[in-house]
């Protein structure tokens, strides 16, 4: 089993140092508003894409021990607070009472307050990326943020019409989270200063991450033995048709098929609706499915990985490819 503790360790000092960093920037004005901003930045998540980026700089650098340097922490910087703006809004979007082991914001303080956090987030990341000049990271990174809503949107809409196909499934992984991941993988390697080249695979390495890494989550969503931190079952609540349910879908005659989805109509005010969908999806091999198409993409991500000569931080990215497919957090 691999641990988020050993990807890390080339890096370890410096995400501390970029944990500091992060401290020192983010403080807010007003009593409500910096208790929420402490709640929203103190729960924390496996700072995946920070990581990421701080590997891939390594990785780039032009010699082993150049050590990351402030592009590298700002890149971080911005990537993670996207995310945690996402989060604070995708969990508004989805009615998502439980983020991290802990209430949502929403869930503590109403969804309209939650809305103005992420937003207050979102203009503290550009006030700091503008202030900084590194504009060549900042275009870069934040045209994600454009990108993730597009995801959200189509999502939101394909729920509402209860209609999926692959190619939108996959349209909608690629915009809502594997954007994010692709952008923090090549900022790494922009923030090290490496050719055009390096940043562009970097970028097709995170974006097939990205994709097994929402893959993952889906299927995560079904498997009751998850430790999330989130709530179990949501995207059936919520009507969604994530690639566990699609892959049987498509295996459905089309009787059956509206059968299934007259179930799923009926998830989000009923219980056993939930319960025996996710049983069926199950039994009829939809997360077994999912799962291959996870490891097809692990496999292309890794691959890409062998451009580069053996190192410490190479190795920490191919086992973060291992611990996408493994983990259940
Ligand atoms: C959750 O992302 C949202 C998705 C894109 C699936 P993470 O699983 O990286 O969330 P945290 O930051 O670790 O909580
Ligand atoms: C990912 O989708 C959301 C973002 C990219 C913000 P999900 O809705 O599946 O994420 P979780 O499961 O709530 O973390
Ligand atoms: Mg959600
Ligand atoms: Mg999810």
């Amino acid at each position: 089993m691999v641990t988020l503790e050993t990807i890390r360790k080339p890096v370890a000092e410096d995400l501390e140092a970029f944990d500091g960093f992060v401290a020192q920037q983010f403080n807010a004005e007003g009593e409500l508003l910096s208790d929420m901003l402490r709640y929203a930045l103190s729960s924390r998540g496996k700072g995946i894409r920070p990581t990421l980026v701080l590997l891939s700089a390594l990785l780039n650098a032009p010699s082993p021990d150049g050590g990351a340097g402030r592009r590298a922490y700002l890149a971080a910087l911005l990537v993670e607070m996207i995310h945690i703006t996402s989060l604070i809004h995708d969990d508004v979007i989805d009615e998502a009472d439980t983020r991290r082991g802990k209430p949502s914001v929403n869930a503590r303080w109403q969804s309209h307050k939650a809305v103005l956090l992420g937003d207050y987030i979102l203009a503290r990341t550009m006030s700091i990326g503008m202030t900084s000049g590194q504009y060549d990271l900042v275009t870069h990174i934040c045209g994600t943020m454009a990108t993730l809503c597009e995801g959200e949107m189509l999502q939101s809409d394909r729920a509402s019409h209860r209609a999926m196909t692959r190619s939108d499934y996959f349209d909608i992984i690629r915009k809502k989270t594997a954007s994010l991941i692709a952008v923090s993988a090549s900022a790494g390697a922009m923030a090290a200063g490496a050719p055009r080249e390096r940043t562009t695979l970097m970028h097709h390495f995170g974006e097939a991450l990205g994709m097994a890494f929402q893959i993952q989550d889906d299927i995560l969503d079904y498997t009751r033995t998850a430790r999330t931190g989130k709530p179990a079952n949501n995207d059936l609540r919520e009507g969604k048709i994530t690639l566990p349910l699609l892959a049987v879908l498509e295996r459905c005659d089309a009787a059956r098929s509206a059968e299934l989805l007259d179930l799923l109509g009926r998830c989000a005010a009923d219980d056993g609706a939930v319960e025996r969908l996710q049983a069926i999806v199950e039994e009829e091999g939809g997360i077994d499915a999912a799962a291959q198409v996870m490891h097809d993409f692990l496999a292309r991500a890794a691959g890409m990985l062998a451009e580069y000569a053996p190192s410490e931080s190479q190795r920490s990215l191919i086992a973060l490819c291992a611990y996408v497919a493994e983990r259940d957090r």
